[in-house]
């Protein structure tokens, strides 16, 4: 509990956690919500994590618990033998802190938080706003189960529901504030029509490519549209229903081969420039792929839409013939080029020169640094 008290004086030292949100903090210390069982990534873990318990090993719980990071929490849903994929987590204090002052509550406000998780951000809404004035709504039953124990235990009762966030819940709207930590790739549309106009929703945000943005949304008049802009950099667990597709390997013979027009690192090297990539490159994903007989002179970035198109660029000898492969109706690693060019252009905007329109009619644009730029 002492390091849990030193973490929030460092966090409030750094101007990260104002005096608003430091008793709710405080009356609700992560490691009340924290189940037994985590896991710490671990490079030498056949699924690059390593399943830790309170019981077995008290210091490495305690340790990650107290520190300023994500503790996560499941994998793969929970199911046994999966890849290794992270799908509940208590999120990072630093960045929970941050989304709740972008929230902007006052008192009376009425908050949906999506992504109940170990219930850890509901119980900072109760602490700061009244168990009353807070619902929230996860989508895996054994995740809300063990919440509800803990939140009980804790001494925090808001309105909990067992479904799937992206539709809301209509029961207790219309809410001031919706508070979501699963990414989305679109707002849904119950989201809007469930917050007052003016209401506020921080969510994350982000591409199949870049999933990195923390949007903060104004909800509009009726019958006007909602604008928001990006106001962080986050990368957070998708929400199950907008998780992107699988980036599926060479299906075929290439119908394209050869050099690059530009070097492989710099398609990610920069958060900014792969975030302005990804809105610019529809429903494209990349993984990296190697040859363990020859990992540095065979890494490749492997790219896919959902639609049949797919490319490959190899890191080494980018320049050289055979660098990029690509096939189907798009070339995918020449928009990735063209749209980091035009990024450059643009001046090498921040991801927060970006923000979001939903029309009423629930179509969504990005635009850059006005409502008025809207990207194609
Ligand atoms: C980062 S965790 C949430 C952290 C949580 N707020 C906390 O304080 O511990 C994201 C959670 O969102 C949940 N989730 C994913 N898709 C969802 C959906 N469609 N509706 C509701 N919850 C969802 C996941 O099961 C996961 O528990």
């Amino acid at each position: 509990m002492e390091k849990y008290a030193q973490l929030l004086a460092d966090l409030a030292e750094a101007g990260g956690l104002g005096e608003e949100w430091r008793g709710a903090f405080e009356r609700a210390p992560r490691s009340a919500f924290v189940p037994d069982t985590v896991w710490a990534l671990d490079e030498d873990a056949p699924t690059g994590y390593r399943r830790i318990t309170r019981a077995d090993e008290p210091d490495e719980w305690w340790a990650l618990v107290n520190a300023n990071g994500v503790v996560v929490t499941q994998v793969d849903d929970g199911i046994e033998g999966g890849p290794g994929v992270a799908t509940s987590s208590a999120s990072m204090p630093s960045l929970v802190a941050d989304m709740l002052r972008h929230l902007d509550v006052r008192d009376g406000h009425t908050v949906l938080d999506v992504g109940t998780g170990t219930g850890w951000t509901s119980a900072l809404l109760c602490a700061r706003l009244g168990d009353d004035q807070v619902t929230t709504v996860e989508v895996d039953a054994a995740v809300a189960a063990e919440a509800a124990v803990r939140l009980g235990a804790a001494g925090f009762s808001p309105k909990r529901v067992v479904g799937d966030g992206l539709a809301g819940w209509s029961y207790a709207a219309p809410y001031d504030r919706i508070h979501s930590t699963a990414a989305v790739r679109r707002v849904p549309c119950a989201w809007i029509e469930q917050t007052r106009p003016g209401g506020v929703i921080v969510t994350p945000w982000g591409t199949p490519y870049a999933n990195a943005g923390l949007l903060r949304l104004v909800v509009g008049e009726p019958g006007e549209p909602s604008h928001g802009r990006f106001v962080g950099n986050v990368s957070f667990m998708w929400m199950r229903d907008q998780r992107p597709h699988p980036v599926t390997g060479p299906a075929n013979t290439p119908d394209y081969q050869g050099p690059s027009s530009m070097d492989p690192d710099l398609a990610l090297e920069d958060v900014n420039a792969a975030f302005a990539i990804g809105l610019r490159v529809p429903g494209v994903r990349y993984e990296h792929v190697w040859d363990e007989a020859d990992p540095s002179g065979t890494y490749r970035m492997q790219l896919s839409d959902s639609a049949g198109s797919w490319a490959s660029v190899r890191y080494a000898r980018w320049d050289g013939e055979g660098a990029v492969h690509q096939s189907g109706p798009r070339r995918l690693w020449d928009e990735i080029a063209s749209a980091r060019l035009w990024w450059l252009e643009e001046g090498k905007p921040d991801l927060c020169r970006f923000g979001v329109a939903i029309g009423i009619d629930g179509a969504q644009s990005v635009w850059l640094d006005d409502p008025g730029n809207a990207l194609p």
